[in-house]
Formats: C-alpha cells, structure tokens, sequence
C-alpha cells in the first residue's frame, strides 16, 4: 500500500510549482512620465535584497531605453550622482550590472559616463555587461533626430539622444547592432552608413558633417567619415579591452539558477511614456511596461518577477516634453519670473520645484509640474502590468497647503470621461480635484517609521491607496538612504 506515500511525495512536489514567479526578483517602473525617482528606490532595493541571508549579489538589469534616461542617487556624503545608461548599481560593491539589448547604446557616450562613474566611485571592471545585441546608437542617429524635426518643422520633441531613429531603424531593419561595431567588417559597415547618410542629409540640402550632436555634457560637430570612424574606433577598442559585451542569454541562464543572486529589473522612463499606451504623439520609443522586460532581455517573463513595483510622486505629478497634461500649472518659463500676486497653485508648483529640485537629469529643462491625477495613474498600473505602489516625495508638503489631488475627468457636459492612451484623448476633458489637508514636510523627513509619519500623510497615502486599489508598500520621505518607510 505505497499510495499515501504517493499521495504526499506529489503533495510535496506541487508545492514547488506554487510560486510560478523567481524569488529575490523585482521589477521597478514608472508609473507616470518618467522621473519618477527610480534611481534612488533601485538603490534601497539593493540595499534591501543583499540584507537577505542567503543573497550574496544583486543584478541590476537595465532593458529599455537609451541616456535619454538618467537616474539620480544620492551617495553617503550626500552628493548627488547621475547615471544614464549603466544600470543603478554604483553605490554598492556586491552588485552587477547588465545593460541588455533592449536598450540603445552610443558607445562614446558610454565610455564618458563609465569613466566619470569610475573617477566617482572606483573601478566598475567585471561589474557592468553590456548585451552585443543592444541596439546600436551613433552620431547619425542623432543627426537625424534634428533632421526629422527641421523636415517637420518643429521643435525637437526628443531628449536629442538619437533613441527615436534608433529604434526606428530596429524595426525597419536598417538599423545596427553592438554586434556590428565589434565584428571584423564593422569600418565598412559603418562608413557605409555614414555614406547612406550623407545622401539622404544632401537631398534636404543640408551637409551631413557640419551637423551639430550632443554627446555626455556638451555637442560637437559631426565631422567627415573619416572623423566618425576615428570616434567609434576609440570607443570600440574601449569595449573590447574592457571586455563588458556579452551574450546576457547566456548570462540570464546562469543568474537565474544560481539563488545567491538577486535580480532587479530597472525600468527607464514612465508607462505614461510608452509608445503603445503612453501620452502618444509625445511618448518614447521603447517598451515601458513590465512587459518590455520580455523582449528587453529575450529570457525573462514579466510573470517570472516576483515584486512589480509602481514608482509615483505622491503629492504631485511632472511632466517634461512638449505634451500638455490636463492638471498641469501653467507657469511662466523662468520660474523666478512668477508674479508676487500668482495663483496659489503657481505658488504650490514653485514650493515644488525648488524643494524637490524639479530639473531634468539629462536635459537639465524645468519639469512642468502638475497635480496628482488618479486617473492616469490607476490606468498606468493596470495596463504597465504593476502589482504594488511605492510611492516618493512625501516630504513635499506643507502644512499651511492643502493638496489637490485629480480623481476623474468630465466632457463640458459633465459626462464622465476615461483616460485612455493618446493626447487627442485629454483634449478639452475637465479634471475634477480634491483636495486633503496638507502636512509638515520637515516632520516626514526625520520620520524613520510608519509610526513618526504626520497623520495627514498617513490619511493621503490611505486615500490614494483606497482609490487607486493598489497597496503602497513604501513612501520616500527624502533623498538620503535612510528616508524609505516600508509599510
Ligand atoms: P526620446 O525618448 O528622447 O525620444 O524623447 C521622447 C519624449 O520622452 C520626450 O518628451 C522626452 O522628454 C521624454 N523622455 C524620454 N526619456 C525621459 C525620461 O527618462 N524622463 C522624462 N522624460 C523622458
């Protein structure tokens, strides 16, 4: 009668197949328009995965976008430091990083911003790999990024980092590869693209060399093939003497059955963002979702992630391009320009940008600020395929201020209006705000514990919790280390 034991070997064997997710595996993303503060919540994360017993490293895997992105984080002695396309790992000795091929990745660019991150925090050798199959990124794309907006007669709508064409040229298949700079043929074939180029830059009359490009800090002057060449050979030998480019299929397979490991999955930009179900015309052009994790590595599910984190500001929301949201603040373009007698809420966003420091990390242009909405948020979690909200800025409050939070839009008839992808959809809609009790932002600051929150915080983070019908599971209070509360 061998059967209970039967009975139990299977019962104990099904229990393995519970959990159909990773353990030790977390996914951050932004849950509005980019410039969520992720950089700084990877890096708790971190320091939470490695406090675990049994984990000795933590991944950190970078799999959408470009140096269109830039994360900031703030070191032990306080000073701020910005990465842009190495993942988020760089305050931690027992980390790795993978910049995978779902990112664009101009290899100049690259090599400046290892060799500041090095000058910063010591040698990054065998800590960071970049996937030969990440889409490649050179001058011409970005020269094109200016092309396409002289030929539409606009401003540029990009961060002018060549993320748009680059990945444009993955789908129509004229783009390159890391593969192809580092293989034998690759002057050929990038002497040829610099020829295709300078063709298609002559029929609009333009001179493909005399075009202006940004790199890490400042621009320069695209140059002849020649200088071209010269450019990327140096960055070429760079990769290859560093020996960073790999095949991360393989390097997946091994992380994730080596359970030492913890793996963090760095979303860049926001699902308000995404090309498919962002704030189209004016989205980014890679996969934002939890499920550009899928095509951004080729090996791991969205399914796979144990923890999928919504990153939001709590108090308020901001905006950089040229979109326009409906509970943005108008605002004058210097900020310092704002009249005495201005609007209460001008007043709010100016307390805003100056206490949150509201300046792009890569362009360094003043976020437009705008009010919580609700609607776009709930939309973005459900559909960014987010389970859980963490949310930053807790502190940027006052206690004199009540704060406007937008619940629903109405048409001028009062009809109920959804939010739904695209701007077309936002046009003319009335947003519809209420407005909670304010707190003193200096006490959420020293507030180590859920317990030494203001009440009032306390009573907004439940009412966004209620309303959005996703569990907040940890709140920033600040930008040190120590200023993450988890519930
Ligand atoms: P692109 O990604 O450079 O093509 O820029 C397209 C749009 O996305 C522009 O409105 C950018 O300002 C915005 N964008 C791209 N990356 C970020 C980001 O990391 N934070 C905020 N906005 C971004």
């Amino acid at each position: 009668m061998g059967r209970p034991k039967e009975r139990q070997a299977f019962k104990e064997g099904s229990k393995k197949f519970n959990g159909l997710t990773r353990e030790n595996t977390v996914g951050i993303f932004g849950l509005a328009l980019g410039d969520e503060g992720k950089g700084r919540i990877i890096d708790n994360y971190i320091e939470e995965l490695l406090k675990k017993p049994k984990i000795k490293t933590v991944w950190v895997i970078r799999f959408n976008g470009g140096n269109n992105a830039g994360h900031t984080l703030i070191d032990r002695e306080g000073q701020r430091l910005a990465v842009h396309l190495v993942s988020s790992i760089v305050l931690h000795s027992k980390t790795r990083g993978i910049m995978d091929r779902g990112m664009v990745i101009h290899p100049e660019d690259l090599k400046t911003e290892i060799e500041y991150l090095e000058k910063r925090v010591g040698s990054l050798r065998d800590r960071i790999f970049l996937s030969e199959e990440a889409i490649l990124c050179t001058d011409l794309e970005r020269a094109e990024e200016t092309l396409n907006s002289i030929t539409r007669g606009e401003a540029k709508g990009g961060t002018g980092r060549g993320i748009s064409p680059a990945y444009a040229h993955h789908y129509d298949r004229q783009g390159l590869k890391i593969y192809d700079l580092l293989g034998r043929g690759w002057e050929q074939i990038l002497a040829r693209q610099y020829d295709i180029y300078q063709k298609r830059f002559a029929a609009f009359g333009l001179n493909l060399s005399q075009m202006t490009v940004p790199d890490f800090s400042q621009t320069h002057l695209l140059g002849s093939k020649k200088d071209f060449l010269n450019r990327l050979r140096k960055a070429r030998a760079w990769l290859v003497r560093r020996k960073m480019v790999v095949n991360t299929f393989i390097l997946h397979k091994k992380i994730a059955q080596d359970p030492t490991c913890g793996i963090l999955f760095e979303g860049a930009q926001g699902i308000g963002l995404d090309p498919w179900l962002g704030t189209r015309p004016d989205v980014t052009s890679s996969n934002t979702r939890a499920s550009g994790v899928e095509e951004g590595t080729a090996y791991w599910r969205a399914g796979d992630i144990q923890e999928k984190v919504g990153i939001f500001k709590i108090t308020y929301s901001s905006s950089v391009g040229a979109r326009q949201m409906p509970t943005q603040i108008a605002l004058p373009k210097n900020i310092d320009d704002l009249a005495d007698n201005c609007s209460r809420e001008q007043s709010w966003a100016k307390f805003v940008v100056e206490q949150a420091h509201e300046f792009g990390t890569t362009t360094g242009r003043r976020r437009d600020i705008c009010f919580l909405d609700l609607a776009f948020l709930i939309y973005n979690a459900r559909m960014g395929g987010v389970e859980t909200l963490v949310g930053t800025h807790l502190d940027t409050a006052r206690e004199d201020w009540s704060i406007k939070v937008c619940t629903h839009y109405t048409d001028k008839k009062g009809e109920i209006v959804s939010y739904q992808p695209g701007l077309r959809y936002l046009e003319g809609v009335i947003p519809h705000y209420i407005e909670l009790p304010g707190w003193d932002g200096n006490v959420c600051q020293k507030a180590r514990s859920f317990k030494e929150l203001p009440e009032n915080a306390v009573k907004f983070l439940a009412f966004i919790q209620v309303r959005t019908g996703y569990p907040i599971v940890v709140a920033t209070c600040g930008p040190a280390r120590e200023n993450f509360i988890r519930f």
